[in-house]
């Protein structure tokens, strides 16, 4: 049983399974006409210091429906690290909620609130990982292909939080993963690392290359991102002009497979990274994708916060 929700390496395949299956239930039991509030009494602290629709929206309504209670809490009256440390700010928490949800800048803050907080610390994105992400975007290619068994997922973009995230559940749930970005932008070493020898026992392929092009051949699943995320302002004029042969459009869509799906976390950069007529196309489940944020959320939150 873990406290927390950091990263999707921290969980064992059977746990993501027991989580994806418990996001399937959830869902089910919300259409057929609500969930059970089974987090009655409960309050999720909602820590953001970057911008966000998909994610907070979901914490707070997956609260709602489990019968508990969200509460947002914005860069100004936190200050984490600023205006109280970071230790602190999880001791207080500690006393007053029963769950932490937190979007953070670096990394290592959220390994803190972890270390710190006796309550259970979700990762709502940090510069290194998207972990909530990555169980709605296993949701989703779950719907859509009945598993993650040895599906060709390739990743088109910058090796960011959101690659990471999403190659990690590939190796874990043995989906084939295949990244290209350009030179430069490769996702960290460190994060490479985790997966290796997870996919050398699984079988499960892992690919790096630079050429969109041969990246999504085989790919029934493609994915971006957007090249600039959030704390990266300052690069975005140099990165417009290194990622357009990066671009998912109809063109590079046409080149993978018949059945492609094509995938995106939002907010999307249209005509950037995803040109309106694949984000609006047959192919696109973008939109599903952001609404199994709800249902996946629900699980986790299940899991960690009902005790
Ligand atoms: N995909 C995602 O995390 O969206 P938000 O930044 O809007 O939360
Ligand atoms: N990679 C993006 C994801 C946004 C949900 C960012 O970090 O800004």
């Amino acid at each position: 049983m873990h406290k927390d929700f950091l990263d999707i390496i921290d969980y064992s395949p059977e746990e993501l399974q027991a989580l994806l299956d418990l996001a399937i239930r959830l869902k089910a039991e919300y259409f057929a006409g609500g969930n059970e509030p089974v987090l009655k009494g409960k309050t999720l602290a909602m820590i953001f210091q970057k911008p966000s629709l998909r994610t907070r929206v979901s914490f707070e309504m997956g609260m709602e429906h489990l019968g508990g209670h969200a509460m947002y809490l914005s860069p100004d009256e936190i200050g984490l690290g600023k205006r109280e440390s970071v230790a602190d700010v999880a001791r207080v928490l500690s006393g007053m909620v029963q769950g932490i949800e937190a979007r953070v800048f670096s990394h290592q803050h959220v390994l803190e609130l972890a270390h710190w907080a006796s309550i259970p610390v979700i990762n709502g994105l940090s510069d290194y990982s998207h972990p909530c992400q990555a169980m709605a975007d296993a949701l989703t290619i779950t719907e859509e292909f009945g598993t993650l068994k040895g599906v060709n997922v390739t990743y088109v973009g910058d090796g960011n939080n959101v690659a990471v995230s999403l190659m990690q559940i590939c190796a874990k749930l043995g989906a084939n993963f295949t990244i290209a970005n350009p030179e430069g932008y490769s996702m960290p070493e460190q994060a490479i690392e985790t997966v290796r020898p997870i996919t050398a026992e699984s079988g499960a392929k892992l690919t790096f290359l630079a050429d969109p092009h041969e990246a999504v051949k085989a790919a029934q699943v493609i994915y971006t991102d957007t090249w600039t995320s959030m704390g990266q302002e300052a690069e975005t004029a140099k990165r417009e002009l290194v990622f357009p042969p990066y671009q998912v459009n109809a063109q590079l869509v046409s080149e993978a497979q018949d059945d492609v799906i094509v995938l995106h976390c939002l907010p999307a950069h249209r005509n950037h990274e995803l040109t309106d007529e694949v984000a609006d196309g047959s192919h696109s489940r973008i939109f599903a994708e952001a609404h199994n944020r709800l249902h996946a959320q629900k699980a986790i939150l299940y899991t960690l916060l009902k005790g």
